[in-house]
């Protein structure tokens, strides 16, 4: 089956493979802090000066301690979030502070997937109600156009027409991803953010799931960001991957550079944490010691610095910008 079988004009704007197809700029997402009579006391930063570019075709890893805001940057640039600074380019329009009703039509290619497979069904609604409601809400297809369209997505998530008729509890969590997935898939998107896809999931569906997702990328000319915490799925997966540590990007490089060569502390730290590859540790320098300060009291200049065994006073200034190194590669460290 090709794209075009279930393309029914649903419009966007063809773009080549490896030109920008989102960009990101100087994104931030605060979230207010109130006390227990409700009276404002802060802000928790939860993204904070974030700037990324990802390419068409590409599928650009997210990877980070919990909370350092992963699934806040897939919620911000879907606008499940408001942005509370930066702007987003996704096809080559501005989509970050347009209202829900003019963001509709131009965020129908954009879908996040949540990490909870359970949370995008409705419990009560048979699958098949599930695959139809997307179309009834964006496109004008008759009954029978969108019977056709539910039917080719389901065999492309390699899954029996027999699932139309079962209620999500019948079906096991692999199942429900490969749902979630089809839902998404049924508007024909150009780019997805998959949010923690494989998390939950056995080994042995993982790996199926990873294979669907390539298959699927392929067939229908998607674009990934793949947020996850699990570092040997993005080395999998990823062509390139941003580190996140405290509502920041840390650093970026293409996967195997950053997998062999990590040149932020935290990188190098959270890589020693993964399980040893061929026999040999991916690096020996040191294990990330202590929990991340508190979100909503950071300290002051580079966040990363508390944990870090490489600091020095111009740590404590100001926080250091990602900087280009060469080629795909950006690391915000004073010390590397
Ligand atoms: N709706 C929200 N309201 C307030 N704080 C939030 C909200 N969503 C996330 N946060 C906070 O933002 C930070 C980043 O969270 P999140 O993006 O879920 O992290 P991750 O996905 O990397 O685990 C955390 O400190 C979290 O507590
Ligand atoms: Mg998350």
């Amino acid at each position: 089956m090709s794209s075009d079988s279930i393309n029914d004009n649903l419009g966007g704007v063809e773009i080549p493979t490896g030109e920008p197809i989102l960009g990101i700029k100087n994104f931030s997402k605060w979230f207010p802090i109130n006390n227990s009579w409700n009276r404002q006391t802060g802000w928790l930063k939860a993204l904070d000066n974030v700037s990324l570019t990802v390419n068409k075709g590409e599928i650009v890893g997210v990877v980070g301690e919990s909370g350092c805001g992963k699934s806040t940057l897939g919620k911000t640039i879907m606008g499940i979030h408001k942005l509370t600074e930066g702007s987003v380019n996704f096809e080559g329009s501005e989509i970050g502070h347009l209202n829900p009703s003019e963001s509709r039509q131009l965020r129908r290619r954009l879908q996040y997937t949540y990490q909870d497979p359970g949370a995008s069904l409705d419990p009560r609604w048979k699958i098949g109600k599930s695959l139809h409601e997307p179309l009834e809400i964006h496109t004008k297809l008759t009954r029978a156009e969108r019977e056709k369209r539910v039917k080719a997505i389901l065999t492309a998530v390699n899954l029996p027409e027999a699932h139309l008729d079962l209620y999500p509890h019948e079906i096991s969590g692999g199942q429900q991803r490969r749902i979630g997935l089809a839902r998404i898939l049924t508007l024909h998107p150009s780019l997805i953010i998959l949010d923690e896809p494989t998390s939950g999931l056995d080994v042995s569906v993982q790996a199926t799931i990873l294979n669907l997702f390539l298959d699927l990328q392929k067939q229908f000319n998607l674009t990934y960001i793949f947020i996850s915490h699990d570092l040997s799925v993005v080395r999998m997966i990823c062509d390139r991957v941003a580190v996140m540590y405290l509502g920041k990007i840390v650093e970026i490089n293409e996967t195997e550079k950053l997998f062999s060569d990590p040149k932020h502390p935290y990188t190098q730290s959270l890589l020693s944490a993964i399980p040893v590859i061929g026999g040999k540790k991916v690096t020996e320098n040191f294990w990330l010691e202590g929990e991340p300060p508190d979100p909503s009291n950071l300290p002051s200049g580079c966040s990363f610095r508390t944990r870090c065994p490489k600091k020095t006073d111009q740590c404590l200034q100001s926080p250091p910008p990602l900087t280009n190194t060469d080629g795909e590669h950006s690391v915000a460290c004073y010390n590397t």
